[in-house]
C-alpha cells in the first residue's frame, strides 16, 4: 500500500485549555471536583483559567494556521454539552465546538474531535462513574448529540482518550479524577470504557470512529520479566486484545473477578473490530524493576501507581520534567506491534511530545527549546521508519499546541509549541517555527 505523506498537526484537550468552567451553562466535571481536593494537584491549581481557550478561540485558530497544521485534535467537554451527563443538552456548549470546527475548516485544517478526554460530568460519577455500566450507555447518548450537530462537517472522530488513565489512574491509583483507590473498580471501568467506545461507534454509522490508546513497550530490568508481562497486559493487551480478538487476556481475568463480572453477553462481539482507526499516544517505554526508591527516577513512579508496591519504573538517560525517558525506538516498536496486531487498520500518532524546563530565550524573547525540537525530530523519524516497514500511520499530532494545565501536575509541565503566560498571552517558542517549517514553509 502506498501511504500519503505523513500529515502533521497538533493536539490539545478541553479541560487542559478551555478554562471558563462556568460559562454558558457548563456543568461540573470530575476534574473540577478533584482539583478542589487539597493535595490533589501539585501546585493547588485547577482548570478554571487554563489557557482561556474558550474565550481566545480565534487566537488559537490563527496559531494553528501559522503552524501550518493540517489536522487538529481537540476534545469536546461532555459537561458543556450535557451539563448533568444525561438528558437535557446545552446548545451554547455545542455552539462553541461548532465555531471551533468551522474555524478549522475555514483554515483548511481537518478537525479531529475526541469525545471523552477525562472530564466526566460529576452527576455521572455520583451515580457510580465508569465502574457502573450505565455510564457507557450515557456516553452513547452524548456521542449522538455531538455528532448530530457536527457530522455534516466532521468525518473522523475518536471516542475515548487513553482509557488506561481513566480506569487505572482514576479508580485504582486515585491520582486522577475521580480519585478513587479501588483496583477492582478500575477493571470494571476499563470494560465500560471499551463498551462505551464500541456502542458509540455503532451509534455513529457512516463516520470514521476510532479510539486513542496510550501504548508503550515494556522493557523489564533483569528478573522482572513476569512483572513486565503483567504491565504489558494492563497497559497494552487489555485494550488491544478485545479490539483485535474479542477477548481479554487470561492473566487479567485470573487477577480480577470484576473484569469478568462486568462483561455481559454480546459486549465483546461489539468491541471486536469496533475501531475504524487507532490513535496511539506515545511518550516513553516502561522499565519495571525493583521497588527501591533510591534507583527509580523522580516522577517515574507515576506509571507504577496502579501496581503500588510490586515494582518501580527505572527510566534511563535524560528524563523530561515528567520523569519520562526519551526513546523514539519505543514509538517505532509500538507502531509496528499495533500494525501487526490489527493488520490494515489506519493508525494516527494522536499525541507525542516532551515537557522541558524551557528556561532559555533567544534575542526576540521566544523560548529557545532545542531539546523539544530534537525530541520531535527524532520521534518523527521513528514514525517514518515504522511507515517504511508497513505501519499505516496517517497523522502525527504533537502534544501540545499550548503550554497547558497538566492534570495532577497543574501548571508545572510545559509541553507546548507555544508558551502561555498566566494572563493568557501566547508566545510561540522556537519549536513552533521549526514545526511550521516542516510543512513546507
Ligand atoms: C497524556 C494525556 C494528555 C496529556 C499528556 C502529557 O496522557 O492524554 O492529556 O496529559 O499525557
Amino acid at each position: 500500500m502506498t501511504l500519503p505523506a505523513l500529515r502533521l498537526g497538533a493536539a490539545t484537550s478541553a479541560y487542559q485549555i478551555e478554562g471558563a468552567v462556568v460559562a454558558d451553562g457548563r456543568g461540573v466535571s470530575i476534574w473540577d471536583t478533584l482539583a478542589a481536593r487539597p493535595g490533589a494537584v501539585v501546585d493547588a491549581s485547577d482548570g478554571t483559567v487554563a489557557c482561556s481557550s474558550y474565550d481566545l478561540l480565534q487566537e488559537d485558530l490563527d496559531l494553528l494556521a501559522g503552524l501550518r497544521a493540517r489536522a487538529y485534535r481537540f476534545s469536546v467537554a461532555w459537561p458543556r454539552v450535557q451539563p448533568t451527563g444525561s438528558g437535557a443538552t446545552n446548545p451554547a456548549g455545542l455552539d462553541y465546538y461548532e465555531r471551533l470546527v468551522d474555524g478549522l475548516l475555514d483554515r483548511g485544517i481537518e478537525p479531529l474531535p475526541t469525545l471523552y478526554h477525562w472530564d466526566l460530568p460529576q452527576p455521572l460519577e455520583d451515580a457510580g462513574g465508569w465502574p457502573a455500566r450505565d455510564t457507557a450507555l450515557r456516553f452513547v447518548d452524548y456521542a449522538r448529540v455531538v455528532a448530530d450537530r457536527l457530522d455534516d462537517r466532521v468525518r473522523t472522530w475518536s471516542t475515548m482518550n487513553e482509557p488506561w488513565c481513566s480506569a487505572f489512574l482514576g479508580y485504582a491509583a486515585g491520582v486522577h479524577a475521580p480519585g478513587r483507590r479501588e483496583p477492582e473498580a478500575a477493571y470494571a471501568a476499563a470494560h465500560h470504557l471499551l463498551l462505551g467506545h464500541a456502542l458509540a461507534a455503532q451509534a455513529l454509522p457512516g463516520l470514521d470512529v476510532g479510539i486513542v490508546l496510550n501504548l508503550c513497550p515494556v522493557r523489564p530490568e533483569p528478573g522482572f520479566e513476569a512483572v513486565a508481562e503483567l504491565v504489558d497486559a494492563i497497559q497494552n493487551r487489555l485494550w488491544l486484545d478485545p479490539l483485535a480478538d474479542g477477548g481479554y487476556p487470561q492473566l487479567l481475568l485470573d487477577r480480577s473477578p470484576a473484569l469478568a463480572d462486568a462483561v455481559q453477553d454480546g459486549d465483546l462481539a461489539a468491541v471486536v473490530g469496533s475501531a475504524a482507526w487507532l490513535g496511539v499516544n506515545y511518550y516513553t517505554p516502561h522499565r519495571p524493576g525493583p521497588d527501591d526508591g533510591a534507583l527509580a527516577a523522580p516522577g517515574a513512579d507515576s506509571a507504577a501507581f496502579p501496581y503500588a508496591g510490586e515494582f518501580a519504573m527505572h527510566p534511563r538517560g535524560e528524563l523530561t520534567t515528567m520523569g519520562w525517558e526519551v526513546d523514539p525506538t519505543g514509538l517505532e516498536q509500538v507502531l509496528l506491534t499495533v500494525a501487526a496486531r490489527l493488520p490494515g487498520l489506519p493508525l494516527r500518532v494522536t499525541e507525542n511530545g516532551a515537557a522541558w524546563p524551557d528556561l532559555d530565550r533567544d534575542a526576540t524573547g521566544a523560548v529557545a527549546d532545542p531539546r523539544r525540537i530534537d525530541y520531535l525530530r527524532e520521534h518523527l523519524a521513528a514514525v517514518e521508519r515504522a511507515r517504511d516497514q508497513g505501519a499505516p500511520v496517517l497523522d502525527y499530532l504533537v502534544w501540545s499546541l499550548l503550554d497547558n494545565w497538566e492534570w495532577a501536575k497543574g501548571y508545572t509541565q510545559l509541553f507546548g509549541l507555544v508558551e502561555v503566560a498566566r494572563d493568557g498571552r501566547r508566545m510561540p517558542k522556537q519549536s513552533y517555527g521549526w514545526y511550521a517549517g516542516l510543512s513546507g514553509g
